[in-house]
């Protein structure tokens, strides 16, 4: 797996993050560093993403950020030259995964179906996001696509949250969740950072206590 997977799967939790203004990214960041997490994945979903990016990659150098909702091949490239360290995106699109691959920047394309997954295979991809996970069928899906797949891990994302965060990362092929829990919209709307920093710090208590993770 690639190394900036490995620093992921140790930290087991990639906040998504939806940013209106590149003000908020670097105070966003600092919440969740408060809180134990030094990753955070901000998304294309608004015109602010790519000085986000820039903002948190100039002022933490040490927080791993990326690039999540990239649907192009140019937003990858903004993306990059901002300062993301991997690219997520929310289905495969074959023309941005091999451009990711190309430009030698990890890249974790959605798959909820082993169509998709077979592509990502294909492409010499060995972590997928399984994406959106509770309405594709959640835990009991990745086990069933886990069966046949045999290398592939998993990366699930939607509608995880404190209560089903530590199912998901008990099995082994997870390396980690992503999701917006810890930073929803309204909290960073509303400048909220001792309680993006609070659900954090839960989020990471409940990964610290796992067994299976040590
Ligand atoms: C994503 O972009 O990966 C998802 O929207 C995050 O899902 P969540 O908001 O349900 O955590």
């Amino acid at each position: 797996m690639n190394q900036i997977l490995e620093e992921i799967e140790k930290i087991g939790i990639v906040p998504v993050v939806v940013l209106e203004t590149a003000e908020k990214a670097v105070p966003v960041a600092k919440a969740l560093q408060a809180g134990g997490i030094n990753c955070a994945e901000v998304t294309f979903r608004t015109a602010a993403a790519e000085e986000a990016i820039r903002n948190i990659t100039r002022e933490m150098p040490e927080m791993l950020v990326g690039a999540g909702t990239v649907l192009t091949t140019e937003q990858a490239d903004r993306a990059i030259a901002a300062g993301a360290r991997f690219i997520v995106t929310p289905g495969y699109n074959p023309r941005v995964v091999d451009h990711c691959i190309e430009k030698n920047i990890p890249i974790v394309p959605g798959c909820m179906d082993t169509h998709a997954i077979e592509m990502a295979l294909e492409a010499g991809l060995d972590t997928i996001k399984f994406f959106p996970a509770e309405a594709a069928g959640g835990l009991s899906m990745i086990k069933a696509l886990a069966g046949p797949y045999v290398n592939l891990k998993f990366m699930p994302t939607g509608g995880i949250n404190a209560g089903n965060l530590t199912e998901y990362l008990s099995f082994k092929k997870v390396i980690a969740c992503g999701g917006s829990w810890m930073v929803k919209p309204a909290l960073v709307k509303a400048g909220n950072y001792d309680e993006i920093t609070r659900l954090t710090e839960e989020a990471v208590a409940l990964v610290d206590g796992m067994a299976e993770r040590k």
